[in-house]
């Protein structure tokens, strides 16, 4: 407790219509140093949340108007409130309820009436972890936004330097031997390089401060969309796709594609070796989020070192076979992220490799499965 008193004073919302049990938590949670406001029913309780959002919710789950179910799902379903904890109260032990109440994205439970110790340390427990996690958030945006600074104030000084070089090459020529004149050109693939990882890099931090926009978008349409640009880079290749049902989803369009684009630009990349290269999408329902997987007959990898390709600047080839900064699956997997989703990739050495991410589906798209 000592690290939420010294902290701003935690506050409570408490929605719950039954007058005992209001009281003792109310005087429960006062005398800990709590803030406690009280709402007995739906809209008083949404009213609120809008006015400032709580550390915590502890919501009933009988009440008139909509029940705690409901009014769960309605809170969830709003972004600025989804990762708010909830504790569900509930008066009876059964585990279709309790179970219900996980599956909405409740934190916890407990049973009424309450054991006040145990009601005051799950409150504790769970405020502690949503300060965690924000201070964590916020470490993380901090360091996102020095990286992208120093990526920034590297590039200038950078782009001077590869002008020099150039002047240098130009007017300078005669003077060096071939000795001089390959230790210069050393030189200035080097400062290109460097200028690429720099750009990557300011990629990478700039596509995760910008804000995301939603709309509906046709997963199957854009898929073949972004194909169809990469294969007329490639030349003459002969790169087969087999296209399954692809969902339509809701995100940011230019995100999505970024992400699209990546991962097919991999699958092409490293079935470069091959005579005839597949590459096969497909996609199925599993419970509330899609899963979808891309697979191609490429050089594939080894899975000792899978859990390093979605660090930025990990790779697993190299630079003379397939050229590359290894950025792309970092830039993937923060998309998907920033959207709700995840993503691995499975790999066989010389026999292919499949990605694969999940995707929340909407409530729309979820009721409009339901028969
Ligand atoms: N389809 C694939 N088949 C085999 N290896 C893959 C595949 N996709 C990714 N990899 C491995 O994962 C590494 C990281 O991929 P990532 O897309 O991040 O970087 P990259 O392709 O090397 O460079 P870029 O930043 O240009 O995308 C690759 O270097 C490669 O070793
Ligand atoms: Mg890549």
């Amino acid at each position: 407790m000592e690290n939420i008193k010294t902290m701003d004073v935690p506050d409570i919302l408490l929605i719950d219509d039954t007058p005992e049990d209001i009281e003792a938590a109310v005087a429960l949670f006062r005398e800990n140093g709590y803030r406690v406001r009280i709402a007995t029913k739906a809209s008083t309780a949404l009213k609120l949340l809008e006015q400032q959002a709580p550390d915590i919710i502890l919501l009933d789950i009988y009440m008139p108007e909509m029940d705690g179910f409901q009014l769960c799902q309605t809170i969830k379903g709003q972004l600025q409130f989804a990762s708010l904890p909830i504790i569900f109260l509930t008066s009876s032990n059964d585990e279709e309820s309790i179970k219900r109440g996980f599956e909405l994205g409740a934190q916890d439970y407990v049973v009424k009436p309450f054991n006040l110790s145990e009601l005051l340390a799950r409150v504790d427990t769970h405020v502690k972890l949503k300060h965690q996690s924000e201070s964590l958030i916020e470490a993380y945006e901090e360091l996102d936004s020095f990286c992208y600074t120093v990526a920034h104030d590297l590039k200038a000084p950078l782009l001077s330097i590869g002008k020099l070089l150039e002047y240098l090459a130009l007017d300078y020529s005669d003077h060096l031997d071939e000795d001089g004149l390959e230790l210069l050109s050393h030189i200035q693939d080097k400062s290109n390089e460097v200028l690429g990882i720099i750009d990557h890099l300011l990629e990478f931090s700039r596509m995760c401060e910008m804000p995301l926009t939603s709309a509906a978008i046709n997963l199957e349409t854009l898929f073949l969309q972004v194909f169809n640009e990469l294969k007329e880079q490639q030349g003459p290749r002969q790169i087969e796709l087999i296209l399954g049902r692809l969902p339509e989803i809701h995100g940011d369009p230019f995100l999505i594609k970024l992400l699209l684009t990546n991962v097919l630009s991999n699958a092409i990349k490293y079935t470069g070796g091959r005579d005839i290269a597949v590459i096969e999408a497909s996609s199925r329902e599993q419970g509330n989020e899609y899963l979808v997987s891309i697979k191609d007959n490429g050089i594939g990898f080894d899975m000792r070192y899978a859990s390093r390709l979605f660090k930025v600047f990990q790779r697993l080839h190299s630079q003379e076979e397939f050229p590359g900064s290894g950025v792309g699956l970092a830039i993937c997997q923060r998309i998907l992220k920033r959207h709700g989703g995840r993503a691995w990739l499975i790999g066989v050495p010389d026999n292919g490799a499949t990605f694969y991410f999940t995707y929340p589906r909407s409530q729309r798209d979820q009721d409009a499965a339901t028969p």
